[in-house]
């Protein structure tokens, strides 16, 4: 008797140990098999080791903890900060009859990594600042170290963006996993572990900002094009049939050109260093939204976005030295920037001009800005429709309370209590504005021509998204009653 319990356990302490390095085996060859091995190779072999690549590394082919709603993992402690390997610890979903405990625990050489589960991608002066804050009020949010990390747009390319290129391990850092491996239980009833708690990426640059992405696979596709345009599409959840509506996404980028009717076969004939001289107006069909979609399929996309035109005297009033700071020379620089937006899409499609960064960057207002459609519509293509939460700001300023409390429904957050949501509601409204020069309204001639400059693009977005309110149709009616009551200050400029 005695010696056949003994045997009966050997045996449960003998599979156990196999179990473990098997496992372990299982996880590792699960995760391989997600790496998206030529893309990395092919960077390997760039000798860019610095600048990671579109597959983020090694580190993307990690499969994510399963009983954590934040994509985590573990991986070893590693001095000089370098991804390290696979752990298998949270094996729940593998062997539940192991797990009915609830006792493994981690070795003190294994740190949690943590990606963020949300995006608030967007827009520059529309209150994402005091959007994030309310956001990582939630008790199961966990506030980064940084609002804005600007890494997948910027960042990771080092100068001009950055002083040298910042690691995926350094973005990383800003997660703050261990405050989220805090709340880590045992969930009783289904034996296993369990963490609810989140954490997001708060950069506005985002939504519009991927000029740098396609100057960057574009580099490393002009040799080996057909695999990783390839890769980015398969990812793709819609049909192709949304491009041959729109011409310009590829090739030349000219608007009547023939070839982009069928993106893919168009993207293997092109030869893309011999059309782009300059590496800056370089407009792929890709945006920095696949590349996350390619990492985080799963990501919650959060977008607030603002009536066009007085985003855009915000945004001058805060990007614009202050000495030179004027309702004329806006109006000035209004005129000016419309007239080169003109120039290029005489010759490009509007796509094309959005993301031209050497036109960006030659406006002297940014214009780009407020086109939100054009780069909506490419997040759209790659994220379902669910995934996206787009809103205004004028709405949000209306009703806080009830404008969190859609976003917590979108980042599926439990309901807060009464005293919870006295916090959130309570919290004094965050403002990087607050310092705003007083120089008085723009002039009406600027007013004038940039409502009827971005009425078009309004309406493709009440389009887009189906919902008229993005033509801001109240909001220039308040405008207008506001003026004929003879009330000076416009409470949207
Ligand atoms: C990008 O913008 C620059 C400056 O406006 C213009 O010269 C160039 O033709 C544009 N290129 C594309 C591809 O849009
Ligand atoms: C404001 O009122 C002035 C004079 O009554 C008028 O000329 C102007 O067009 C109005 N502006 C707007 C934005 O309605």
């Amino acid at each position: 008797m005695r010696r056949a319990q003994f045997l009966a356990s050997s045996a449960v302490i003998f599979s156990f140990i196999i179990f473990v390095l098997y496992g372990n085996h299982i996880l590792v060859n699960v995760s391989n098999r997600r790496l998206m091995p030529n893309t990395i190779l092919f960077l390997e072999a760039q000798g860019q080791p610095q600048t990671d690549d579109i597959g983020i590394l090694n580190g993307v082919g990690r499969e994510f903890l399963p009983s954590f709603k934040n994509p985590c993992w573990y991986e070893e402690r590693k001095n000089n900060h370098e991804l390290g390997k696979v752990a298998a610890y949270y094996i729940s979903t593998t062997k539940p009859l192991l797990l009915s405990k609830c006792h493994y625990k981690r070795q003190s050489d294994m740190i949690l990594r943590c990606l963020p589960y949300f995006f608030l991608i967007g827009q520059p002066k529309c209150a994402t600042t005091d959007v994030f804050r309310r956001i990582n009020l939630h008790p199961d949010v966990v506030e980064p170290i940084v609002k804005g990390p600007h890494w997948w747009t910027r960042k990771r390319y080092g100068p001009p963006y950055a002083s040298r290129p910042v690691t995926f391990s350094e973005y990383l850092d800003v997660f703050n996993a261990p405050k989220i491996e805090e709340n880590t239980r045992c969930d009783k009833t289904l034996h296993r572990w369990s963490n609810e708690k989140i954490t997001g990426d708060g950069s506005t640059s985002t939504l519009w900002d991927s000029s740098p992405t396609m100057s960057y696979l574009y580099k490393i596709m002009s040799s080996d094009t057909q695999s990783i345009s390839g890769k980015l599409f398969s990812r793709w959840h819609i049909s192709h049939s949304v491009f041959e509506k729109t011409s310009g996404y590829v090739g030349m980028n000219t608007r009547h050109d023939p070839k982009s009717k069928n993106v893919i076969q168009n993207l293997q004939e092109v030869k893309y260093l011999q059309y782009y001289q300059y590496k800056d107006e370089v407009v792929l069909p890709f945006t920095v939204a696949n590349v996350i979609h390619s990492v985080l399929p799963n990501s919650r996309i959060i977008a607030v976005i603002r009536e066009p035109v007085s985003r855009l005297y915000s945004s001058y009033l805060f990007f614009t030295k202050k000495t030179s700071l004027s309702p004329e020379t806006f109006d000035r620089n209004v005129k000016d920037s419309i007239q080169k937006w003109q120039d290029c899409t005489r010759q490009y499609s509007d796509r094309t001009c959005a993301y031209n960064k050497t036109l960006q960057n030659s406006l002297g207002v940014r214009l780009h800005n407020g086109l939100y459609s054009l780069f909506l519509r490419d997040w759209l293509k790659v994220f379902h429709k669910d995934q996206i939460l787009v809103l205004r700001m004028e709405d949000y300023h209306q009703n806080v309370a009830e404008t969190i409390i859609s976003i917590y429904r979108h980042l599926g957050l439990r309901a807060l209590t009464e005293e919870e949501e006295k916090v959130v509601n309570m919290a004094p409204v965050l403002n990087k504005n607050w310092k705003k020069p007083t120089i008085g309204k723009m002039l009406e001639s600027s007013e004038k021509i940039l409502k009827e400059f971005y009425k078009p693009y309004n309406r493709d977005l009440a389009d887009l998204l189906k919902d008229s309110r993005y033509e801001w149709e109240d909001i220039y009616l308040k405008s207008e009653e506001l003026n004929a009551s003879h009330l000076t200050a416009s409470s949207y400029a």
